[in-house]
């Protein structure tokens, strides 16, 4: 069994080992006070894990309610969720009460979300069941739904009791969901360990696939402390999102997020290279472990109809503060990157962790570090030392305003 502890404002541990699932109750039932828990998962997962869970969670004492809701992308609305609140309301849930989540990316952000707002704030347990969700999505806090006009739009950062982690539950996942939790992976190999990178080259082995998530957590970890509230470094984890998410949208979702995000990275890989911020043997090598992978790295829209989603998407960087990005080379027509285009399309802020002009030397450092040399992630980690030196007096400033400003 790993345990890792995720110290923020409030701390876990995330608990990875097989068979989990059937000892839920009584590894979470030292951590709260609640007497129900509402087991929230969707329609695929709920005839495969739920009796299971709602077995484990009994056993320690909990009084169970089951929530079903439909699967995808589509139904990660407030609606969905406004579904859930009023199934806690109507069976007497208090805010001492345990909101559990069973699923994957999707499920963990709905529960999330109703945990997090219903009667202010409840408990929260994740337990994934998807690649994607243990290797990133339960970890963080981070809880998101969308609107019609954005993906991730309303959200919050709210961090759970416990992650429970159970690798046997990916034995059922169709050979696309996994793929998609691969693109994550390949994400955090490129960010910050080569060793991971390089692991993935050879294929998925899935008998690895809790050593693996294990790595993963750990990493994120690290950026989760350091920037709790995605102020500097966590926004590096938004490598190829900003594109992805105007993918996801352009699909009308029918892309999952991580094909999405796979085609993201790999059009900031090529963009990159074209300006020179990485090598064009850098961007080939992420290029080619994602198709090893089977992950699309071929923008199937132009580049008029990812604009506007691009420009609504939050993990842009702010547009108008001097950090404008130029994604030469995208080609309105085909939407991929065309070296020395003449029709030059300006994105702001599109393509936020490559481009940003502050940031540019901290990702190139960073894809070096992962790709190449060591000294750039010092340098990384550095900058990101600085900037939470910055922020937490600026917290203690405003926590005290007697205190005199730094
Ligand atoms: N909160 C975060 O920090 C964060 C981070 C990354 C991604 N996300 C979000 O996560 C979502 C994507 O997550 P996802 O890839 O897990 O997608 P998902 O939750 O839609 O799950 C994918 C599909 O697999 C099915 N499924 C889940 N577990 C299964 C299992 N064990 N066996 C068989 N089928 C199973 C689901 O029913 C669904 O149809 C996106 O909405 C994304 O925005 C959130």
């Amino acid at each position: 069994m790993t345990r890792i502890r995720v110290r923020a404002s409030r701390s876990y541990d995330v608990t990875i080992a097989p068979g989990l699932l059937d000892r839920a109750g009584e590894l979470l039932r030292p951590l709260t006070k609640a007497s129900s828990a509402a087991l929230i998962c969707g329609d695929l997962v709920h005839p495969l894990y739920a009796e299971r869970a709602v077995r484990a969670l009994e056993g320690a004492g909990f009084r169970v309610f089951v929530k079903t809701i439909p699967h995808g992308e589509a139904h990660k609305t407030l609606e969905t969720c406004a579904g859930i609140l009023s199934f806690l309301f109507e069976n007497g849930f208090g805010r001492e009460d345990l909101i559990v989540s069973l699923g994957g990316g999707v499920t963990g952000d709905l529960a999330g979300f109703a945990a997090a707002s219903y009667q202010r704030g409840c408990d929260l347990a994740q337990i994934p069941t998807t690649l994607l969700a243990a290797a990133d999505a339960s970890v963080g806090g981070k809880n998101a739904l969308d609107l019609p006009g954005g993906k991730n739009q309303v959200g919050f950062i709210y961090q759970p009791i416990a992650v429970l982690c159970d690798p046997e539950l990916f034995e059922t996942l169709p050979a696309r969901e996994m793929r998609c939790g691969l693109a994550e992976l390949v994400k955090m190999g490129v960010l910050f360990d080569r060793g991971l990178f390089d692991s993935l080259r050879g294929g998925f082995d899935p008998a690895r696939g809790g050593e693996l998530v294990a790595r993963c957590v750990e990493l994120k970890r690290r950026v989760v402390e350091r920037d709790e509230f995605d102020r500097g470094e966590r926004r590096l984890l938004n490598l190829g999102h900003s594109f992805g998410h105007a993918i996801e949208r352009a699909s009308a979702y029918r892309l999952s997020h991580g094909e999405a995000v796979a085609i993201g990275m790999a059009m900031i890989a090529r963009a990159a290279a074209e300006r020179g911020l990485c090598s064009g043997e850098t961007a080939e090598q992420l290029l080619s472990l994602l198709r090893t992978l089977g992950l699309p790295t071929d923008c199937p829209y132009p580049a008029d109809k990812l604009l506007e989603a691009v420009l609504h998407d939050k993990k842009r960087w702010k547009p108008g503060c001097g950090t404008e990005a130029r994604h030469d080379g995208l080609s309105p027509r085909r939407g991929t990157a065309r070296r020395g285009a003449r029709s030059r399309l300006q994105i702001r802020g599109a393509a936020p962790v490559l481009l940003r002009r502050p940031r540019r030397g901290a990702l190139r450092d960073s894809l070096r570090s992962s790709f190449g040399g060591s000294r750039g992630h010092a340098r990384v980690s550095c900058r990101a030392r600085r900037v939470g030196r910055r922020f937490r007096r600026a917290r203690t400033h405003r926590a005290d305003p007697r205190r005199p400003r730094p």
